[in-house]
């Protein structure tokens, strides 16, 4: 615990330099040179850095400056797959009533925890101008709404309960079909070993824990597992120690934990792992041409499906962006707000994010491939929430389920874990 702490503070503080470096220059551009003076910058503040997902941001941010000759848009990113490290140091800079122009904010549970600290301004305003009620699902504004004011502006749907695996590396261990429940799936891992392949690769702990919200899907059934946010969960029952059991012997399948997603994932595009349990952002990274994903063909090199037994659930997130209550340039962060709620600018984010669109206009001729099967399956499919990725649990939560995780990778102890995570549960205040 003392070294998670310890490293925690370590990663605040270099954060914090890291961003007191950039932060010099934002805002007001005193310290800039004279031809950035002339642009007013526009802090954005997310968590979208590494290889795959930086190409989204990159292609919004083209759109935004083209869009707005007098601002520049100022990458205030924090390196860290799901953003755990970005939004330990953005709680910092809240706090310290020091925020950026715009942040990212999951849709659901998370994005009301900034709600409820007062940390937000309401965007009714936005959504009014650009009749946005029309354009975005009503079950993704009443994620991101209280009491009938809407707190940020969606920019998409990502998928978390996705199988990807390499066709050649099944075939090879001789796994003729596609795992579909997980029983079958164990199947399929043991068969990989007896090859001498890692079976399933893992990135950084929070990999486990989004490893954790597909196999509580996938073990429990989607009603099960959608009643463990509501009043009457339970997490101490037979069920949830089945569930527990299977993560378990699930986990005792995967190879030394890379340093995030993205290397993780490579291993199966690379054909030295068979399975990987990720969000579709994998997608991004593995489709993108060399100069910021893998360039992989799909379907040769890479693969996809469900996470076993949550065929027919689409477990979702939301990445949406958010006015915080004083920022410095609030004009700048409107305008950011602007192109993140427009068609043009989902339309270029989405294809290169490996996500599909959160408005219900978007084109539907760009989203090929993988992202095809995406856009159907989250108009038909039932629904579950991420717990990793802030839609069902709210940031302290999220932060007791990842240390009970965390301990569970060293003791291996089921009992424990269960135990931990009833307690996280019923101590949540949610
Ligand atoms: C999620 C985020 C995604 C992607 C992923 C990996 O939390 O919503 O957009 O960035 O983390 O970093």
């Amino acid at each position: 615990m003392r070294r998670q702490w310890m490293a925690a503070v370590a990663v605040t503080v270099a954060g914090l330099l890291a961003l007191t470096a950039c932060g010099d220059g934002g805002g007001d551009g005193a310290t800039q040179s004279p031809q950035a003076d002339a642009k007013k910058k526009v802090e954005v503040f997310s968590w979208w850095t590494g290889p795959g997902e930086a190409d989204g941001l990159k292609a919004m941010k083209e759109i935004f400056e083209k869009q707005n000759a007098g601002l520049e848009f100022f990458d205030a990113a924090v390196a860290g797959g799901s953003g755990d490290k970005a939004r330990a140091l953005l709680t910092t800079k809240l706090q310290a009533q020091t925020p950026p122009d715009t942040f990212q904010g999951h849709a659901g549970a998370e994005l009301q925890g900034y709600i409820k600290a007062g940390q937000l301004e309401p965007l009714n305003f936005l959504y009014d101008e650009l009749k946005l009620k029309d354009v975005f699902p009503q079950q993704l504004i009443d994620q991101i709404s209280v009491e009938g004011q809407v707190y940020s502006v969606p920019v998409n749907i990502h998928r978390s309960n996705v199988m990807w695996f390499n066709p050649a590396v099944l075939k090879e261990a001789g796994v003729t079909e596609v795992p579909k429940t997980i029983p079958d799936f164990v199947a399929a891992l043991e068969k990989v070993k007896q090859k001498g392949k890692i079976p399933l690769s893992i990135g950084s702990e929070w990999t486990m824990v989004h490893l954790l919200e597909s196999v509580l899907l996938g073990s429990l059934g989607t009603d099960a597992y959608n009643q463990l946010w509501t009043a009457g969960s339970d997490w101490s029952g037979p069920a949830m120690t089945k569930a527990l059991d299977d993560f378990k012997t699930i986990l005792s399948y995967a190879g030394d934990p890379a340093d995030d997603w993205q290397p993780a994932a490579k291993q199966v595009a690379d054909g030295e792992a068979a399975f990987n349990i990720m969000g579709d952002w994998a997608y991004g990274y593995f489709h993108n041409p060399p100069d910021g994903g893998l360039g992989k063909t799909s379907k040769t090199d890479f693969d996809w499906a469900p996470s076993p037994g949550t065929g027919g659930t689409f477990m979702w997130l939301s990445d949406s962006f958010t006015l915080p209550k004083g920022a410095p340039n609030r004009d700048g962060a409107v305008a950011w707000l602007k192109v993140a709620a427009s068609k043009e600018g989902q339309d270029a984010f989405n294809p290169k994010k490996g996500s599909i669109p959160a408005r219900k206009d978007a084109d539907t001729a760009l989203y090929t491939d993988y992202l095809a099967d995406a856009l159907k399956d989250w108009g038909g499919n039932k629904l579950a929430g991420s717990i990793q990725h802030g839609v069902v649990v709210n940031d302290a939560w999220r932060v007791a389920i990842n240390e009970a995780v965390g301990l569970f990778h060293g003791d291996k102890d089921v009992a424990a874990l269960q135990k931990a995570l009833a307690e996280a549960a019923k101590n949540s205040g949610q």
